[in-house]
């Protein structure tokens, strides 16, 4: 890889984190895939050759268990779920240049391979251990088998993961009071020999690894505190008969498979090498990519290797995208495989916040989840669901999903913004010039367009989905007020020539937002692309093109997108809660008659909160004292509270906040009672941007908890003005 500005010489692969073959997919799964897949196609517009690659997590635990809890061999259990996602990715338009498994013989090979040179390098050595094991069913417990309490940080964990308090990776033997998950018998600890990678010798490596790697800060600031703690090896192998066998003599490995997260990441390459051996290494070269040219190792008496410096030289932009659960597994074990096994380094890593529903948890075992299939047959557009997902704030963030946030930001942004201008654009050209008006476009539209792919590159730069998702939608926010500002329909008579330039460049814009909304709105793009008569499909179009003429003719066009009415949305949330409840009440039936409910958990990557309180997840990045005094915040008195006309949620709040008097427009009209506002005392952020809401400036926020706008007040007699701190 290279530091250098995309578009680079070097060939991308954009990943995506694998999802375990276990159950339906969901819109916890689907944020990582519509941004990578946004990435990519993005990438590939601004002119960087770039490959999307992905495959299902067939092995592990998190198979094992849910197989034998529906008792279904591992294998075919597995290739059942991966053939419905194969189909189901196509359908959100998330296209995968390969999408292959971790089962499949490429990762198989090329894992034994990649673990027998971690051996030759003399990285690899054996170690007795303690291992959970049920003494009832006689067997080892490796991983999701073993239920117990974080060494840590207390909380309640699975065997590998403490998922539901500090997010650590737990080696086999750490986790305490040990209950099986087979029997909920107590495990006890039993001897045996497992494979350790010496991970702890490459901390150096690691260190500077992780000083030129791009991507989420998430990403690179987690991980500089685990080297800093200390690293601790890996154990790589399991107790387990569902997984890649251990390369060598099976009598001497006593039949040990492979810990999944060997063979997970390994399908990177493996989904890559499939694909350029599918269109031929001329095309795409998976070795341009992954490896530096030698092939060679590190030998164990030189721990640091190569420098990541040395590999940027060479080799290809290698980016990947996962839930930001599984940072330790991309920024520490995986950069340290690869570069032991003599292959290059990852360039980025982006990590995505976790996705909660209506403010909790998403949870797949209370049905509390907004899954792929089922938002499909509510006949709902994919590009909708993409662009919430990928737009709803940075990378990083945790979104809330509801229904009628959903449709606020489908409503405000898709409908009235862009649809609204490609519609009455393409309307009055097509109706008074049968499609594009003969003359060139003017230079304020150019420079304005310009400018848009100018943001889009650099969004790309700086892996900002969100910044890709908002470029059409902020240009046709321009488009929208270009229009109106200058009035084609007063022009048509008295000054055609001035109307004709007008449309002229609304037809350009309207191009220019067809190349822009490629990316996270392909299906919705094409159709603009088709409805301006160009040739072939915007998916080939790279960014350029944004400028080239459209073609002189074109139909009457249709509206692009449809509003979502309230009516629409309090039936989907009715259908929602129905469902969620109607789980609730089984799970109360199946305890009552003493079945345990089987938790058919997917993947990590989703904030799956099904043991935890209903409440959001703690951001992860945590800020210093400094920043979080750059916040000012003052007790503020409501003075008055008037509903704003026209605006459903909103307030219009004159507040006290001790220096001035601020007007403060909040979302409280539906959840207050507006006339008792007055004389309340409020926590009021008084150095937020002024903001205009509904046409009326917001002069700061006053904060409250929670969907129900629970305000934030003092107790005692703090005066208006007093600081927060
Ligand atoms: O956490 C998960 O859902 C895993 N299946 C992700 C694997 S990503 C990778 F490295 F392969
Ligand atoms: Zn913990």
């Amino acid at each position: 890889m290279s530091n250098d500005e995309y578009p680079t010489e070097n060939p991308a692969v954009v990943t995506a984190g694998l999802p375990y073959a276990n159950g339906d997919l969901h819109v916890g799964h689907l944020r990582s895939y519509t941004a990578a897949d946004a990435l990519n196609r993005a990438l590939n517009a601004i002119g960087q050759q770039s490959a999307y690659v992905c495959g299902s997590d067939m092995h592990g635990t998190p198979v094992a268990v849910n197989s034998w809890q529906q008792g279904v061999d591992p294998e075919e259990f597995a290739l059942e779920w991966h053939e419905q996602y194969e189909e189901t990715f196509p359908e959100f338009d998330i296209e995968f240049d390969n999408y292959g498994h971790t089962h499949d013989g490429t990762n198989t090979e090329l894992t034994r391979d990649i673990v027998r040179t971690l051996e030759d390098e003399g990285y690899v050595y054996e170690k007795t251990i303690e291992v959970a094991w049920d003494p009832e069913e006689d067997q080892a417990l490796p991983d999701r088998y073993v239920e117990g309490t974080c060494p840590y940080c207390g909380e309640q964990a699975r065997g590998d993961e403490c998922d539901e308090g500090c997010g650590r990776h737990l080696e086999p033997g750490e986790i305490e009071d040990p209950v099986s998950t087979l029997t909920g018998n107590p495990a006890e600890y039993r001897k045996r020999e497992h494979k350790f990678f010496e991970v702890s010798a490459l901390a150096e490596y690691l260190t500077e690894f992780l000083d030129g790697l791009e991507g989420t800060d998430n990403a690179q600031n987690q991980p500089r505190q685990w080297i800093e703690e200390g690293l601790q090896d890996w154990c790589i192998t399991r107790d387990l008969d569902w997984g890649i066998d251990y390369p060598g003599d099976a009598a001497e490995t006593d039949n040990l498979v492979l810990y999944v997260w060997v063979d997970a990441p390994i399908e990177y390459v493996a989904s890559t090498k499939q694909y350029s051996e599918r269109v031929g290494a001329d095309t795409y070269d998976w070795e341009a990519v992954w490896k530096d040219g030698d092939g060679d190792g590190v030998s164990a008496s030189d721990a640091s290797g190569g420098s990541p410096d040395e590999r940027r030289e060479s080799g290809g932009e290698i980016i990947h995208v996962i839930g930001r659960d599984i940072i330790q597994h991309h920024t520490i074990f995986w950069p340290a495989m690869l570069q032991v096994a003599g292959y290059n380094a990852p360039r980025a890593v982006c990590a995505t916040g976790f996705i909660t529903i209506n403010g909790k948890g998403l949870s797949t075992s209370r049905n509390r989840a907004i899954w792929a299939k089922e938002y499909l047959d509510e006949g709902l557009h994919p590009d909708l669901l993409r662009y919430y997902l990928t737009t709803n704030g940075g990378l990083q963030q945790d979104i809330d999903f509801s229904w009628e946030k959903f449709a606020d930001r489908v409503n405000g942004e898709l409908v009235d913004t862009l649809g609204n201008f490609l519609y009455r654009g393409l309307l009055f050209a097509h109706r008074n010039y049968e499609g594009r008006p003969d003359v060139a476009v003017s230079e304020e539209v150019e420079d304005r367009i310009e400018e848009a792919l100018d943001d889009f590159r650099e969004a790309v730069n700086e892996y900002d989905v969100r910044g890709i998702g908002t470029a059409p939608v902020d240009l046709a926010r321009f488009g929208n007020e270009y229009i109106q500002r200058n009035e084609p329909w007063n022009l048509v008579n008295d000054d055609p020539d001035a109307a004709a330039q007008v449309i002229r460049d609304c037809v350009q814009l309207a191009k220019a937002i067809a190349v822009l909304a490629e990316p996270v709105l392909p299906g919705k793009a094409e159709a603009i692309w088709a409805q301006l008569a160009e040739d072939g499909s915007v998916h080939d179009a790279e960014l350029s093109a944004a400028l080239d003429a459209p073609p002189e003719s074109f139909d009457e066009p249709t509206e692009p997108f449809a509003k979502i009415e309230d009516e629409r949305v309090a039936e989907l949330d009715a259908k929602l809660a129905d469902r969620i409840e109607s789980t609730a009440s089984d799970d109360e039936e199946d305890a009552d008659e003493g079945t345990a409910a089987a938790d058919a958990d997917e993947g990590t990557d989703t904030a799956d909160d099904d043991a935890v309180p209903d409440v959001e997840p703690i951001v992860a990045d945590r800020i210093s004292f400094e920043e979080f005094q750059e916040l000012d915040l003052r007790v503020g008195r409501i003075l008055s509270a008037e509903p704003i006309e026209g605006a459903d949620e909103l307030v219009r709040l004159e507040v006290d906040i001790g220096v001035e008097a601020r007007q403060i427009v909040a979302g409280l009209q539906q959840l207050h009672d507006v006339d008792a506002l007055p004389d309340t005392k409020v926590i009021v952020v008084a150095n937020l941007e002024k903001a205009e809401l509904f046409g009326e400036e917001s002069n700061g926020m006053v904060l409250a908890a929670g969907e129900q706008a629970d305000l934030l007040t003092t107790h005692e007699d703090a005066e208006p003005g007093t600081r927060v701190r």
